[in-house]
């Protein structure tokens, strides 16, 4: 598969996503919430796309030391969930990069109707090739996103660049086991759009090969097994709505693609964890 054809299948999977702007705003509205005086306080039930939910934001916070003077970048930003709520919680600037342009336009709107928009931008690209100058940002963060990405070698050496010297990346991935297969690896690339997983070990060369050094490593497979038995479980609960806005056939197809994801992690094929370098200077 070409690189472009790579992008075209995430922007495909992530524009068809039960978790989307107008499924957020539909919940929120359903709780009976005044969409017009909106809060981050309300939006963060339902915006965050990753595991741990607010918890991972404050770990990735604590462990790179995010104060309200930082800028933060956070690669594959998502719908925005995470950078509302470090900029809420803790008054740090954070801009947001997504390839997924329906998922930058959903995370601006909800941004403004949160009230955040000084704090938080957004800008859509590719995190292979950041539209930043070197040095930027005092933290950069990711959670749940470069799975998406097949140059690892690239994408860590980006998210170096931006880095100021002395400045910290904490992020958290899916990452392959000793007991990964093969077979595993190509069905997560063509159902889940997961175009190359890295193993924990890998990613501390690559950090070691930009100047940085891996300060802290957490295994998180064990958490996030228990973790996504109840996100299949929520996404299940989401069929109507989802059948409703992208039909039965897409609903049976991520439904099929994601049970088998969870087993992965029931067999130790598949794990993950949460890593914190620091960038030399
Ligand atoms: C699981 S979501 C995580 C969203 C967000 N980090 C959160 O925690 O709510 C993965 C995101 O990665 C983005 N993504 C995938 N490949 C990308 C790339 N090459 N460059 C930038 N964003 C990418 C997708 O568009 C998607 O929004």
């Amino acid at each position: 598969m070409t690189e472009s054809h790579l992008f075209d299948q995430v922007t495909g999977f992530y524009d068809t996503h039960p978790i989307n702007e107008h499924q957020i705003l539909e919940k929120l509205e359903r709780d009976g919430v005044d969409l017009g005086a909106l809060s981050e306080d309300q939006l963060q039930a339902y915006d965050q796309d990753h595991y741990g939910g607010l918890a991972a934001n404050d770990r990735l916070a604590e462990l790179a030391g995010i104060t309200a003077s930082s800028h933060v970048l956070d690669v594959c930003c998502g719908m925005g969930g995470p950078a509302r709520y470090l900029a809420h919680n803790y008054g740090c600037r954070v801009t947001g990069n997504d390839l997924t342009q329906s998922r930058v336009d959903g995370a601006a709107k909800l941004t403004a109707m949160a009230g955040l928009d000084t704090l938080v931008t957004f800008r859509q690209g590719n995190a292979l090739d950041l539209a930043f100058d070197d040095a930027t940002f005092d933290v950069v963060i990711s959670q749940e996103s470069f799975c998406h990405i097949p140059d690892k070698d690239r994408l860590i050496a980006e998210c170096v660049r931006v880095l100021k010297p002395g400045g910290r990346m904490a992020f958290t991935d899916i990452m392959t086991t000793d007991r990964t297969k093969p077979a595993a690896l190509e069905r997560l690339s063509r159902e889940m759009a997961m175009a190359e997983l890295s193993s924990a070990d890998a990613y501390s060369r690559r950090f070691a090969d930009n100047g940085c050094e891996v300060e802290t490593f957490e295994d998180l497979s064990e958490e996030w097994h228990a973790i996504l038995v109840e996100r299949l479980a929520m996404y299940r609960s989401l069929e109507d709505q989802t059948v409703a806005r992208f039909g039965q056939a897409h609903f049976d197809k991520w439904d099929g693609a994601y049970a088998f994801f969870v087993g992965l992690y029931e067999t130790g094929e598949m794990g993950g964890g949460r890593i914190l370098a620091r960038r030399g200077g």
